[in-house]
């Protein structure tokens, strides 16, 4: 039965079994050891200071360009911004776009999010299958069962998601449920939660399976650019037609938070993401983009140059402290992006119960992990012949190290390590 407002009308269904975000809900603390959500810390707001320095005397120069950037624009994004993003997308990340004649298969969106939201909006009826790696992104996890998705988990390891196994899913959900998958779901870079980043092999063979089973392959490419070396060329590189997979990109970790997700997906797809996106919120703001087609035009590399350096310290600080004060365990060893991913030894450990009695207290705050595995989901069962209810993992930990100077990243990790170790023995 639906909830009640107690006023007379009921809300609807889905608001009984999807909680707030977790990672939502952590805000509201305020820490000094912050490790919780995906906030980065190395923002360049001198460089984002200049840009509307600029804007501001071009705007008074040509009202008419004022009016425009302080308007109403196309739902997909206004073109010029489109065809900086292609050129960036091509140059940087090897996407096989034409700049002068197929910008237009760049859209924007309010943020990734919204584009794994209208995603799984436009492609998922209740009962439809859905495979993550285990654990998932629950930004993704959360809209997925929203909408009815039913999801089945894919073990993963310190290379991410084992892609036989992913094939072996798919022969299980036929049977099961006596239909084939419609979305994999990937963060190939630097996963969140995990921080794991996919070989070019295992992109190869997910691409190829996507390819035999025609599933959408959905790359969430969040961390591309936060990257400590280089990285396996993108999925996206491997899709010559532009029909298997949707790739998206996001100005959050590689700009500023301003709420602007670009994403390169198969054309038919894009007109229903497009056709969502324009009932959810017309369009994303006009000047925002102005901003940001000037960032990726002039600042972008300068802006990567200085910042990637500042995240790998922050990164080398809080494995350093973990090695060296947390209790048995095991974690993971990134080579981008925001998180360390830490799983302790002891099964019985509950991170989300020692977060509230023990490390809150203490001014430390990260994520449990958790959150980041279904509520209602599947997995493959030892012999990958059927499935079982998911099985969360109370044990882990999601560590974020973007937000915190090494100093204080060092002092919090090795804080709770004590803590940890007092604990667990
Ligand atoms: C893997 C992943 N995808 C998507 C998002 C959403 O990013 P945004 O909506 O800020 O573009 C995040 C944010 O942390 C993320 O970690």
């Amino acid at each position: 039965m639906a909830n009640t407002t107690g006023n007379g009308y009921g809300f609807a269904t889905w608001t009984n079994f999807i909680e707030e975000s977790q990672i939502r809900a952590l805000l509201k603390y305020n820490v000094k050891y912050y490790f919780a959500g995906g906030k980065p810390g190395i923002i360049p707001t001198g460089i984002f200071a200049d840009i509307m320095a600029d804007l501001s005397v071009k705007y008074k120069e040509n009202p008419k360009l004022a009016l425009d950037d302080f308007n109403y624009g196309p739902t997909g994004g206004e073109t010029w911004f489109l065809k900086t993003l292609a050129k960036r997308l091509c140059d940087v990340r090897g996407i096989p776009i034409d700049c002068e004649t197929e910008w237009d298969r760049v859209a924007i969106t309010n943020g990734s999010q919204q584009a794994i939201y209208a995603l799984l909006d436009t492609l998922i009826d209740p009962g439809d299958v859905i495979i993550t790696p285990s654990p998932a992104y629950l930004g993704f996890l959360a809209p997925a069962e929203k909408l009815g998705g039913r999801v089945i988990t894919i073990p993963t390891d310190l290379d991410g998601i084992i892609p036989g196994d992913v094939e072996k899913a798919i022969e299980v959900s036929k049977k099961k449920f006596g239909k084939c998958p419609d979305i994999i779901y990937v963060v190939p870079d630097s996963d969140n939660p995990k921080g794991t980043t996919l070989p070019m092999k295992r992109r190869q063979a997910l691409f190829d399976i996507a390819e035999t089973y025609e599933i959408l392959l959905i790359e969430d490419a969040a961390y591309a650019e936060i990257q400590f070396k280089e990285n396996p060329k993108a999925i996206k590189t491997l899709d010559k037609e532009n029909n298997r997979v949707a790739y998206l990109g996001t100005s959050s970790k590689e700009a500023a938070v301003l709420r602007v997700g670009y994403s390169v997906l198969p054309s038919d797809v894009k007109e229903q993401v497009l056709k969502d996106k324009g009932y959810l919120d017309l369009c994303t703001t006009t000047l925002v983009q102005r901003i940001l087609d000037e960032y990726y035009k002039n600042y972008i590399d300068e802006a990567m140059r200085a910042g990637i350096p500042k995240y790998k310290k922050r990164y080398e600080a809080m494995a350093k402290a973990i090695d060296a004060s947390f209790p048995a365990g095991v974690r993971t060893d990134p080579t981008g992006g925001f998180f360390i991913w830490w799983q302790s030894n002891d099964k019985k450990f509950d991170a989300g119960e020692f977060m509230k009695r023990v490390a809150i207290p203490n001014d430390i705050l990260y994520v449990p992990g958790a959150p980041f595995y279904p509520q209602s989901g599947h997995r493959l069962t030892k012999d990958n012949t059927d499935l079982r209810k998911s099985l969360p993992q109370p044990n882990t930990m999601r560590l974020g190290f973007s937000y915190l100077p090494p100093e204080t990243i060092s002092e919090g990790i090795e804080h709770l390590g004590d803590l940890l170790s007092k604990e667990l023995g």
